[in-house]
């Protein structure tokens, strides 16, 4: 009997209790830090330092953060289910925690790339360099002679992910959505690629931006809430 397939979306709330701020709640990143500066493509062109300084000091925050429960939780899924994570950080606390396939709609903290000209914002994979929790500043070059930059998608790119994370969700009998305020598209509209007839779990400790009759928001941390949704599928069995 093949194992059913669970789709789970992460967002910033994942990492909550690993000690990571979120960006639009209360004291969350984007209180400290304008995101058109430190965070779109046109604050990378504007000042690529305070860019690269922003992601450096986030990269150092990476160096000693454990996955919490929650982290460990959506690994253990993967016994009994065949899972995939589509998460929306950029931290890699999914892959600490043992998930095995994870799919960043966002970019990867540990990783950079060469910049591309104004105009040509290919890259090619095996452009993409794993760094860890290293630091990057301007006149640090790409093998190609080009300045390295973050390996993250800044708000005005494309999410070249996207495509593939629909394909997991128009697949999944089961949708779990796990810590995301569900306001940044394309990844916020995923959830409406799931098959009519397949149940979605929400764990947010907020109220969330979505109404749709095949949702069960589970209004709890992340922590508490995974074992909350673990007594449903246990129920499904
Ligand atoms: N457990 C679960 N959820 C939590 C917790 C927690 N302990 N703490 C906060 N949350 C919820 C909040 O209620 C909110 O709904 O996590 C969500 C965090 O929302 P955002 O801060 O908007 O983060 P996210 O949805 O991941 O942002 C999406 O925006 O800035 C971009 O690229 C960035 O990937 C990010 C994207």
């Amino acid at each position: 009997m093949p194992k059913k397939r669970i789709a789970v979306l992460t967002g910033a709330g994942v990492s909550a209790e690993s000690g990571f701020a979120t960006f639009r709640d209360s004291g969350g990143l984007w209180e400290k830090y304008d995101v058109q500066e430190v965070a779109s493509i046109e604050g990378w062109y504007r000042n690529r330092a305070l860019v690269l300084d922003f992601y450096n000091d986030r990269r150092r925050q990476l160096a000693d953060a454990k996955p919490n429960a929650a982290h460990y939780a959506i690994a253990e899924l993967e016994k009994d289910f065949d899972v995939d994570v589509i998460t929306q950080n950029v931290d890699n606390l999914h892959e600490k925690a043992g998930s095995t396939r994870i799919l960043h709609l966002h970019g990867e903290l540990t990783k950079v790339r060469p910049e591309q000209g104004l105009y040509d914002r290919t890259y090619r994979t095996d452009e993409v360099i794993d760094i860890g929790c290293g630091e990057v500043h301007l006149g640090d070059l790409a093998p190609n002679g080009q300045q390295l930059r973050p390996h993250i998608v800044f708000f005005g790119e494309a999410v070249p992910n996207i495509e593939k994370a629909i394909e997991i969700v128009s697949r999944a009998d089961i949708l779990l959505i796990v810590g995301t305020s569900l306001q940044v598209y394309p990844a916020a509209g995923l959830y409406r690629y799931a098959g009519n007839q397949v149940p979605i779990y929400i764990i947010d400790p907020a109220e969330v931006p979505v109404h749709d009759p095949r949702i069960t928001h589970i209004r709890a941390v992340a922590t508490k809430g995974m074992e909350e949704f673990k007594k449903y599928l246990r129920n499904q069995k």
